[in-house]
């Protein structure tokens, strides 16, 4: 399709972050610190550390402005600017990826949802998608517990279907937060209509590119955590970090 420092990389940092309350009552779960940065901080690096340098961070809830504040022009990350949007309401992570469409041009993104913390890269699994025709990429990772994520059913070599936090999953794999799509993703979005959750999936995303044969998946390889799931979650992120780091990127922070 493209080369890779073309691909355009979106962060999705909108929600109220619910679950994280008292902690997320007067802020943005992103803002909050995992070891020694902010949360936000660390899929930036990941995409960074990717090769993409055109990014569009997509916020809102509580302290949306902060974003602005804190993240600037990129500068701090090696990047020549930084591209915003701004999410009313909760509507869901599809919702919030909808919000890119003006960002994406017509060409195919990667989206990374802004609790997703990563010990790896994505330099691969961007190549490869980059390789493919249309359609998408999506990354496993193995759980302990795939009732929290999405799941998927493998049969064979290929995911048939996607279910959303499975009462009885099918695998001990989770679909983690990290997405490829081509510019369809921005129709499929518009036939979408919300879950009992009242939210746009992105599951549904997923499940549209699968029924129409166009999605593969990779197996991502180190430790991977969505760090705003849950207070035990973010504990569990903050200890990652510290042990190991994340992304094996070093960027200088101002003074
Ligand atoms: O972390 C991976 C999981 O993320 C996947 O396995 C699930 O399939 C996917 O649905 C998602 O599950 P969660 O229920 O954990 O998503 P959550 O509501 O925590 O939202 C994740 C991020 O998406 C969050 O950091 C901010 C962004 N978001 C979310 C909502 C609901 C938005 O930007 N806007 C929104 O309206």
């Amino acid at each position: 399709m493209k080369e890779v420092n073309h691909l355009k990389g979106v962060i999705l940092a909108g929600g109220l972050g619910t679950r994280l309350f008292p902690l997320t009552r007067v802020t943005n779960k992103h803002l909050l610190p995992v070891y020694d940065k902010p949360m936000i901080f660390h899929p930036i690096e990941t995409l960074v550390n990717g090769g993409i340098e055109d990014i569009l961070v997509v916020t809102g809830g509580n302290s949306a402005g902060d974003f602005l504040k804190l993240l600037r022009n990129g500068r701090d990350f090696g990047l020549k600017h930084l591209n915003y949007a701004y999410q009313e309401g909760n509507g869901g992570i599809a919702e919030a990826l909808g919000l890119a469409e003006t960002f994406a041009d017509g060409q195919p993104i990667v989206v990374m949802l802004g609790d997703n913390i990563i010990q790896g890269n994505i330099i691969e699994a961007t190549k490869k998608f980059l390789q493919q025709e249309s359609g998408a990429k999506i990354l496993l990772h193995p759980v302990s517990d795939p009732r929290r994520f999405g799941c998927p059913v493998i049969e064979g070599d290929r995911i048939t279907r996607i279910i959303e936090k499975p009462a009885d999953p099918p695998t001990s794999y989770a679909v983690i937060g990290i997405y490829f799509y081509d510019f369809s993703v921005f129709n499929i979005i518009k036939t979408l209509k919300p879950s009992d959750r009242g939210e746009l999936e992105i599951t549904d995303v997923n499940n549209a590119y699968i029924g129409q044969g166009k999605m593969t998946y990779d197996i991502l390889h180190g430790w991977w955590t969505d760090a705003g799931s849950s207070k035990g979650a973010l504990h569990k992120a903050n200890t990652l970090v510290a042990k190991d780091g994340a992304n094996n990127l070093e960027i200088s922070l101002p003074g």
